[in-house]
């Protein structure tokens, strides 16, 4: 049999994540959620019962909000509360990544660890340079590496092989996703942002997390994500797929006019917000 070229496996890859083939279309109240959200006439309060409607989910995005956006401290204990905090857009964000968490199964919490990590560094980094709001960077950060979850989803088999090889040959996981796969995490994260409909500034930063000088718009959100990627990874909390530890793309930094103090003081919290959310979850 013929090897598949590159640009067909790309393509192939493309149809499976639109379609949605393996990957489960969102939860019907998170699709209610989304919807409200865009509706210029929904209050708190209707958004909050919406919610509110399915407890385990409830659960999760307090229990997000919670690490994600507060460090565990229980700071926020109602959904009504989180809204009034975090703003409509942001709790939207966290709705969606407390569903993408149900996606994920027991191998899968690596990625997740991952994921919830950089959301925190993303907070730390915007908190530290003012580039943008903190929440919004956390949700960027929470969603960065969806593509990997298409991966897992649409191409279980490829993906856990590459992963090993990398694990093997010490490789960057994003030239073996584009040898291998003929695309990598990040394109397919685009395409998944957009079948589930996210907004834009979301689906920017997780187009952009590797290249955010490419961002023709949000390249600062991009520039977030990049260093929280960075950062977490060299930390060690959660697994990426890959150990290797690429530097701060020097346009984020550049683009941030990030200091190597805001990064040690960035560094120091997130050291210490990793501990609390490990505390809690021991
Ligand atoms: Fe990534
Ligand atoms: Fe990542």
């Amino acid at each position: 049999m013929t090897p598949t070229p590159a640009g067909d496996r790309r393509d192939m890859l493309r149809r499976q994540i639109q379609r949605l083939t393996n990957l489960p279309s969102l939860p019907l109240v998170v699709q209610r959620v989304l919807q409200m959200v865009d509706s210029t006439s929904v209050t708190g309060k209707e958004l909050a019962a919406e919610i509110e409607q399915d407890a385990a989910l409830t659960a999760r995005v307090l229990k997000l909000v919670n690490s994600a956006f507060y460090a565990s401290s229980g700071v926020v204990s109602t959904v009504s509360h989180a809204l009034v905090l975090l703003g409509f857009e942001v709790v939207k964000g966290v709705v969606l990544s407390a569903s993408i968490f149900d996606i994920m199964n027991s191998s899968m919490m690596g990625l997740w660890e991952h994921s919830l990590g950089c959301g925190i560094g993303a907070r730390l980094v915007a908190d530290q340079t003012g580039a943008c709001e903190p929440e919004e960077a956390s949700v960027s950060g929470l969603l960065h590496d969806i593509g990997k979850l298409a991966f897992i989803c649409e191409v279980p088999k490829s993906y856990n092989r590459l992963i090993e090889a990398i694990r093997v040959s010490n490789h960057f996981l994003l030239e073996v996703e584009v040898e291998v796969l003929g695309t990598d995490h990040a394109e397919a994260g685009e395409w998944l942002a957009k079948r589930w409909n996210l907004p834009d500034t979301l689906i920017r930063p997780i187009r952009w997390h590797h290249d955010p000088k490419a961002s023709e718009d949000d390249a600062v959100r991009a520039a977030i994500v990049n260093v929280a990627d960075v950062l977490i990874k060299s930390h060690g909390y959660g697994f990426s797929g890959d150990e290797k530890v690429n530097p701060i793309d020097p346009f984020a930094r550049e683009c941030l006019q990030l200091t190597i103090d805001d990064i040690e003081k960035v560094v120091e919290k997130l050291t210490g917000e990793i501990k609390k959310v490990q505390m809690a979850e021991a």
